[in-house]
């Protein structure tokens, strides 16, 4: 087996009395598509906030590529070229697409600090990869939630992440719209880098993950092949529920 690019052991985090993450362990090989599944409030976006810095950990350690880099500052994490989106979509709303997408690559990480007129080279390079070349030059807010989902995936790509982690970017979106944002999933993962995403939508996980982990209350309810994972009897008793079961002939 490969060495793990990242790993996290016995990650915990506290708020008030509550650990929104307990113990959580598991580790990803480079290259991989890592998916984080489970139900609301389960600790999936704390999760990532303990991965990119944006949280301390109560306890456990983070490591990258062997080495600890918990407690370090986000801007570090992402120097490091741990790249990342946000739930809740937030993009510079007095600028363009191929401008937001350009923030990326000016403050990305160390080595893609770009001066700015290969930054906006770089935005578009990304805007093509993500599928908004066409839309350029609109400003961010005439953008549909598709599409703002795909720039904020372009503005984190444009930092050249090696590891890039997406927090529900297809959330909201039809079937029709979900098989797109899978092709980008696809074709970012096509450039090299290692994703850990969170989703809902199972046929995300099953049709590009090459492993899930499922959250429950902050602990690791499984962890495992996709299929084999959304077939276990704990997951669909806490998570998916029995329709879901009997849709799966299961
Ligand atoms: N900054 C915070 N302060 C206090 N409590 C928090 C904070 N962030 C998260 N929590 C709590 O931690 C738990 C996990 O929240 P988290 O946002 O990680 O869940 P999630 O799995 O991402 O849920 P969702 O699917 O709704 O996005 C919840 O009980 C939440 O209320
Ligand atoms: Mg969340």
């Amino acid at each position: 087996m490969a060495a793990a690019q990242l790993e996290l052991r016995q990650v915990t985090k506290r708020f008030g009395g509550v650990a929104a993450l307990d113990g959580v362990s598991f580790s990803v090989p480079p290259g991989q598509i890592f998916g984080i599944i489970g139900p609301n409030g389960a600790g999936k976006t704390t999760l990532l906030n303990c991965i990119s810095g944006v949280y301390r950990l109560d306890g456990g350690d983070v490591l990258w590529q062997g080495a600890s880099i918990a407690g370090r500052a986000p801007h570090r994490v992402a120097a490091l070229g741990i790249g990342r989106t946000f739930q809740v979509v937030k993009p510079f709303a007095s600028m363009t697409v191929r401008e937001n997408a350009a923030v990326g690559a000016l403050f990305g990480s160390a080595e893609a600090h770009l001066p700015p007129r290969q930054a906006f080279e770089r935005a578009d390079e990304v805007l093509e990869l993500v599928g908004l070349a066409g839309k350029a030059a609109l400003p961010v807010t005439a953008l549909t939630i598709p599409d703002r989902k795909r720039l904020e995936v372009a503005r984190a790509v444009a930092t050249r992440p090696r590891l890039l982690l997406l927090d529900e970017v297809m959330a909201g979106l039809n079937p029709v719209e979900v098989d797109e944002a899978l092709e980008m999933v696809r074709a970012v993962h096509a450039t090299g880098v290692t994703i850990v995403l969170i989703e809902h939508v199972m046929r995300v996980i099953v049709g590009v993950c090459d492993r899930a982990l499922v959250l429950h209350y902050g602990r690791v309810l499984a962890e495992g092949e996709p299929r084999t994972v959304l077939k276990d009897r704990r997951v669909i008793e806490a998570y998916l529920g029995e329709r879901y079961a009997r849709q799966q002939g299961g």
